[in-house]
This record gives C-alpha cells, structure tokens and sequence, in this order.
C-alpha cells in the first residue's frame, strides 16, 4: 500500500488508525477497530483501577467536532493486557497501549505492567484534560521529566508521549529535552482543555461535569494540531515518530499531516460520527492525492511543507 508507514520501528499498513479515547473500551468495540482498516488497534487510556467515569451529558457531537469531559472511563489496566493477547491471537496489528496516571507515581506501575505483554507500543497519556483537581501534567514540563525518569528503565517496547496542544511556541520548545530519555513516539494532539460550549435555550452549559468545562475536540483544533506536529518535526529533527491526531476528517486533512511531518494519524471525532469505515475512506482519499502529486510513499512527502 501507498501508505504504509512505520513509527518507533513497528510497520503499519495504512497511514489512518483509531485515536485513544473513542470507542475503544471494551473488546467487542475493539474488535470493531480490529476488523475496520484502521492499521493499528489504540486502546482507551487505562488506569490502575477501573473508572465509571464522569456522569452525563460527557460527550456532545458539535458541527464541527465535540466536546467531551468523559473522565476517563475504563476498565482497568488488567483488563487492557488480557484484551491485547486476544486481540493479537486474532488480527495482525499492532495493539497500542495507553496509559493514564491519576498520580505521577502511577505510570511507572503502569508502564511497568504492560513491558510482557502482547502490545507493541505503550502511549503515556501526560495530558487527559477531564480530571477534577487534576492538572494536565504535560502543562509542567517537570512533571513530564519526572515521569519519564521515573519509566527510563522500562523500555522493552516503543514509548510514547500522548500530548496536549500548546499554544506557544516556547510552551513546546522544552518538550526536545525528551529525546535524552529514549521517547520513541509523540502522540500530539489531545484535545484542547477548558472550553465551554453554551446552550442557549436552556442557558446552561452543554456538559454537566466540570462546571461545564470540557475538551474540544475535531475541526476546531485541527489548525492547532497541525501546528504542533510541525513545530516538534523540526525541533526533533527525525529522532522520534510523530502520530497526528486533530480534526482528520478526510484525505486532504491527513496529507495537511504529513506536509508537517507526521508518520501516521490517528481519528477520533470522525469515528465517532461516521464509523468504522472512516479509517478505509480517510487512507483512500490520501492514496489518490499521492498519486496525484506524484509520490511513490509517505517518506517522500513526510514534512515537505513549502513555504510563500
Ligand atoms: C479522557 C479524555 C482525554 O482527552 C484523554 O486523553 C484521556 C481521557 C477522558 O475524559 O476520559
């Protein structure tokens, strides 16, 4: 396939996969994602224990995205691992882990968890918006130093960094310190924290939890997204594999990706809305632009953004 990529040393068939966090808690949603032409299998961010999560209204499908405040339902990291090994039995793809912490000290546990286990690569969630009290970590850089300190053992598969937007470019330009502790993968972006979405008639906000303060997310962070993935492609130079996530609803949208230098991306929203089919349609659409312009792969295309 036109699109085949790799990203921390792993093959993935097509360039278009699930992003974490929708539709990917349970095993029979998993192997939905499993039996679509996603090219990899993410599971929803896991904690130690399991969550119900926030209570509804936690999720509203926007015009041009949604807005959620989940709150980080899950079954536990337990469950993930068992999910893994029946997952990779039955369908050849790579099995994407993520893991949330409640507290710093729980990511070593939880990396620590899945280094035997059947996944090929572990996504650290630093920056899961939805927790009351909870700061995003990846907000403090020194958090994320601590973390990762606190991992640099544990590196019996591909690492990651799942990572919130940053508006600024210094608020990012910390983040190439991370190449000192064998990051091999940056997952970016999460959707973009504390935004309030009004109802009118009711004149109330349109989530319950937070005070009405969720996360946004499809279209409206795209132009953020892109940003991100561009602004980390130079400053990494190719040391790591980045994963785009952000507003990819089409073809064109994942090609915008690539321009900025992203191995593969992920979908969220848009799976949501329309489907499993998205992943198949999304990675046909980019073929046929390939095509179209001339490339023969994604490396000949990968962050080759022009400039006026
Ligand atoms: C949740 C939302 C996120 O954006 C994330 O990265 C992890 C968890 C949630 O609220 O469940």
């Amino acid at each position: 396939m036109l699109t085949k990529t790799n990203i921390a040393g792993i093959n993935f068939d097509s360039y278009v996969m699930n992003a974490s966090g929708i539709n990917d808690s349970t095993l029979e949603e998993l192997e939905v994602i499993a039996s679509s032409s996603s090219s990899a299998i993410v599971m929803k961010s896991c904690t130690l224990e399991p969550r119900q999560g926030n209570s509804g209204p936690r999720y509203v499908r926007l015009e041009n995205g949604s807005i959620q405040c989940m709150g980080l339902p899950n079954l536990g990291y337990k469950k993930y691992i068992e999910f893994a090994k029946k997952l990779k039995e039955k369908y050849q793809k790579p099995v994407i882990a993520s893991v949330a912490g409640l507290t710093k000290k729980d990511y070593p546990e939880l990396v620590n968890a899945f280094q035997d286990t059947e996944v090929d690569m572990i996504e650290i969630n630093v920056s899961c918006p939805n927790l009351a009290d909870k700061k995003v970590f990846a907000y403090q850089s020194w958090e994320v130093v601590e973390i990762l300190q606190m991992t640099k053992d544990l590196r019996k598969k591909p690492l990651g960094l799942k990572l919130p937007p940053y508006i600024h470019g210094e608020q990012q330009g910390w983040i190439t310190r991370i190449l000192e502790y064998g990051i091999s993968f940056v997952t970016c972006i999460n959707s973009l924290p504390n935004t309030l979405v009004i109802d009118n008639e009711k004149e109330t906000p349109i989530l319950r939890p937070k005070k009405g303060l969720g996360a946004l997310c499809g279209s409206y962070i795209k132009p953020i997204a892109l940003a991100n993935v561009y602004n980390f492609f130079k400053d990494l130079e190719g040391g790591i594999s980045i994963i785009g996530v952000g507003g990819i609803e089409t073809g064109k949208d994942a090609f915008e990706f690539l321009l900025c230098g992203a191995d593969a991306v992920q979908v969220g929203t848009c799976f949501e809305k329309q489907g499993p089919d998205c992943f198949r349609r999304i990675n046909k659409e980019l073929e046929e632009i390939l095509e179209r312009k001339g490339y023969n792969s994604i490396e000949q295309a990968k962050g080759k953004l022009k400039f006026l």
